[in-house]
């Protein structure tokens, strides 16, 4: 099988260059100009050809949620977004702390056959945070990391002993970072638009407190950690620090942290309800600037379908999350490149190269050899975000009437055209 991608404006890891791309056997065979080949072509003249998206932070919430998504309308959404590899978060039900999970999913996503699907295992039994998983056992069923997302591992012991387990197998811990007590059950930022909402906030240093603890572990274990949706300023500085003393740790964050402002709680939407919350302009202007200085080595969706059920109730109770799969990278162009904040080679490191590496995940750039995991992009063309839209069976997104660039053309796994829009 053979597929030829003419005249695109490629990202490579050189940076943006005008040629054509020939897909063989699912490899990148060929970049180059004027290739010329008797096989099918894809003009993608005025077109971005990019990598395609590697988001290692989403919930695809089979078993168990299928209410919500599944590996099959998950899988749809993420190719419709241009991603074409995920890691899937293990609060699921059963949650994916064995491998008989790990290997259920690994097999529906290989039924689906879209994205590429890989297992996060969970770090402690039922994500309750008191006995280890079955790390080695779920690492022999294809894990690719480990993480309690949704919670952190409260106790600082069993986070020492799984930071030390997990790296015995090659497994990073993935964190979530929020400090139970100190969170106390809040609904948003706690700030002045908290107060003015009449809803409970989290401060910062909830989540700062973990995030130090975090690399307090890795720095005295020397063990590499991940840090999860990172959304405050203080958080960006301290993991700034830590690199800077040479700690092995790596961090993501997501769009809705990089663009909202708790202004919008006031409204009561609860699609704006998500765990981190999105917090103050002070915060949106360091995790810029952390994603312009390689703090954050990546964006990530963190994708949180729900049933309107779930959300279509009063602030305090409605479920924390935003689909995003679908909008991640045409809200990161707007909001990143446009606005001059990085470049477009810069986003395509975060969202494609920097998540592979982290994760060790094939894929991620384009170069001779790589699997021909694609997005062709046309970055000029606007649309206006309409969750109600959305192929994901979640609908809730904060972005509701947004105006954004970036419609995804073309995502090929594997050389194979996965999602079309033409
Ligand atoms: O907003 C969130 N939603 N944050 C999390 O940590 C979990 C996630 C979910 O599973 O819905
Ligand atoms: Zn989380
Ligand atoms: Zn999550």
């Amino acid at each position: 099988m053979k597929l030829l991608i003419k005249n695109g404006i490629l990202i490579t890891p050189q940076g943006e260059t005008k040629a054509d791309l020939l897909i063989k056997d699912g490899k990148i065979a060929a970049i180059s100009k004027n290739i010329e080949e008797d096989c099918k072509v894809i003009n993608a003249q005025g077109k971005h050809v990019l990598p395609g998206l590697v988001d290692i932070h989403v919930h695809f919430r089979e078993p168990g949620f299928e209410g919500k998504e599944d590996i099959e309308s998950g899988s749809k959404a993420a190719v419709k977004g241009g991603v074409t590899q995920v890691c899937c978060m293990p609060n699921t039900n059963p949650v994916c702390d064995n491998a008989v999970v790990a290997t259920y999913i690994r097999a529906r996503a290989a039924e689906v056959n879209l994205c590429k699907v890989n297992p996060i295992g969970a770090i402690t039994k039922g994500e309750q945070g008191e006995t280890l998983a079955d790390i080695g056992r779920m690492k022999s069923a294809g894990v690719v990391a480990l993480s309690d997302d949704g919670k952190s591992v409260m106790n600082s012991y069993v986070m020492r002993l799984a930071m030390e387990y997990a790296n015995g197998f090659g497994l990073k811990c993935l964190c979530h970072c929020e400090d139970k007590n100190l969170a106390d059950g809040g609904a948003v930022n706690e700030g002045f638009n908290s107060t003015v909402a009449g809803l409970k906030g989290i401060p910062r240093a909830a989540e700062d407190i973990m995030i130090s603890r975090e690399i307090a572990l890795s720095e005295s274990l020397d063990i590499p950690v991940h840090i999860c949706h990172v959304s405050t300023y203080s958080g960006v500085e301290i993991i700034r620090s830590a690199k800077a003393r040479g700690v092995k740790v790596t961090a993501e964050t997501c769009p809705h942290y990089f663009i909202l402002t708790d202004g919008i709680i006031t409204s009561y939407n609860t699609f704006t309800k998500v765990n981190p919350p999105v917090r103050e302009q002070r915060d949106v202007d360091e995790i810029i600037r952390g994603l312009q200085d390689g703090t954050l080595d990546c964006i990530v969706t963190d994708h949180a379908p729900h049933s309107l059920k779930d959300k279509q109730v009063e602030y305090n109770s409605a479920a924390f999350g935003i689909s995003g799969i679908e909008t991640s990278l045409a809200l990161s162009y707007t909001y990143l490149v446009k606005t001059g904040k990085l470049t477009l080679c810069e986003l395509v490191q975060r969202m494609c190269a920097r998540p592979a590496q982290i994760l060790n995940l094939t894929g991620g750039e384009l170069k001779e050899g790589a699997p021909a995991d694609i997005a062709v992009v046309d970055f000029d063309k606007s649309y206006v975000i309409d969750g109600s839209a959305f192929v994901s069976k979640g609908k809730n997104t904060p972005f509701n009437g947004y105006e954004v660039y970036g419609v995804v053309e073309y995502t090929l796994v594997d050389g194979e055209i996965k999602y079309c829009n033409k």
